[in-house]
């Protein structure tokens, strides 16, 4: 199985550090020295989860060549679909794209979605060989955010990212997966109106992405680092002998501490962060497609995607690009 082509879409309005602390008690100084973001884009009213995946998608199908009418599945990860809670955001993606014989279903594990989308992806590549999988993920976390909590809102971004997945003449599935989940930290990061279904005695509804910062960063560091030697182990790797990670663009300071605990220098892992903010299940997808497009990927790679969110889920697949 191979990645056949990558796509990626960012919404052209940018906002910096420095708009945000027009309305904020923040500054550039603050949100860069403690995050390593300056500034991010964020959708305008007339995109929304949907329209960004289908942008994206649209480069990936050129990328791979490959017409819509070949694609089997669509797979979207998304915290942030188009409607709350259905259809799947992924069946106005079938629609725009005109993928006629394409199932389409959306896939929720937060920050780690696009790990795990790829996995299913892939997995049903290896059943369905004569077809090809769309996997995307996307986010519109502006709509989400309380854009006056400066905790909070200071970290998102939008946008999104895709890739092709197709047997290609090669069936066999390459890439080695980690996937995981803590469901004890589930309170960490939340949203569903700040109520579950059963609400808990007293709970008061918040709309909002709910955040408590500390500990999902001390998760992300511990569980990142132990995601990626794990996989290395599994093949009798050490991580220096990987050619580059592509880790969920979260903070830069939890990928430094990574780096550090690694033991690797920081141009291993791939960073765009400092332009896009945190853009959730799109992070990883949005990477991969900047690295192919500036030639940075060549054939052969052996390259970590890895990555952490609300759940508190986790992930990661070491392979060879473009196989997976
Ligand atoms: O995709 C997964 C999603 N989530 C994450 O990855 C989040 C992981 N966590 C983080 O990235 C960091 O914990 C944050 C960036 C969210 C916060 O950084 P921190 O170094 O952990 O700061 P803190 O929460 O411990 O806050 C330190 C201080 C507080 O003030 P006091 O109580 O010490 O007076 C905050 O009120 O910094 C204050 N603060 C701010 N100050 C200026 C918090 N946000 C801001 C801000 N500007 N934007």
């Amino acid at each position: 199985m191979k990645i056949l082509g990558t796509g990626s879409y960012l919404p052209p309005k940018v906002v910096t550090n420095d708009d945000l602390a027009r309305s904020l008690d923040t500054s550039d100084e603050w949100i860069h020295s403690h995050t390593g973001i300056h500034s991010r884009h964020i959708a305008e009213a007339d995109d929304c989860t949907s329209t960004m995946a289908v942008k994206a998608a649209k480069k990936a199908l050129e990328a791979a060549g490959a017409m819509p009418d070949e694609i089997g599945l669509i797979i979207v990860a998304t915290s942030t679909p188009d409607y709350n809670t259905f259809p799947a955001t992924a069946c106005l993606v079938q629609d725009a794209l005109g993928c006629k014989n394409a199932g389409a279903c959306d896939l929720q594990a937060a920050c780690a979605g696009f790990i795990y989308a790829l996995d299913q992806g892939r997995c049903w590549v290896a059943a369905h060989p004569d077809r090809k999988v769309l996997v995307i993920g996307a986010e519109t976390l502006s709509r989400i955010v309380d854009w006056t909590d400066r905790a909070t809102c200071i970290l998102f971004g939008d946008g999104a990212g895709a890739v092709v997945v197709g047997a290609d003449g090669d069936q066999t599935p390459h890439a080695t997966v980690k996937l995981g989940a803590d469901g004890s930290g589930y309170e960490f990061i939340s949203r569903a109106g700040g109520a579950r279904v059963i609400p808990a005695p007293g709970q008061v509804p918040v709309p909002f992405l709910i955040l408590q910062g500390r500990p999902v960063f001390n998760f992300a560091v511990k569980t990142m680092d132990a995601v990626v030697r794990g996989l290395c182990d599994e093949l009798g790797l050490v991580p220096s002998e990987l050619d580059r990670i592509f880790a969920h663009q979260a903070n830069g300071r939890i990928l430094e501490a990574v780096g550090r605990r690694m033991g690797l220098p920081m141009d291993k892992f791939f960073m765009n962060i400092e332009t896009t903010g945190n853009t959730s299940a799109a992070s990883i997808p949005v990477a991969l497609d900047e690295a192919v497009r500036r030639g940075e990927l060549k054939e052969g790679a052996r390259i970590c995607l890895v990555g952490f969110g609300a759940g508190l889920t986790y992930g990661g697949i070491l392979t060879e690009w473009p196989r997976v």
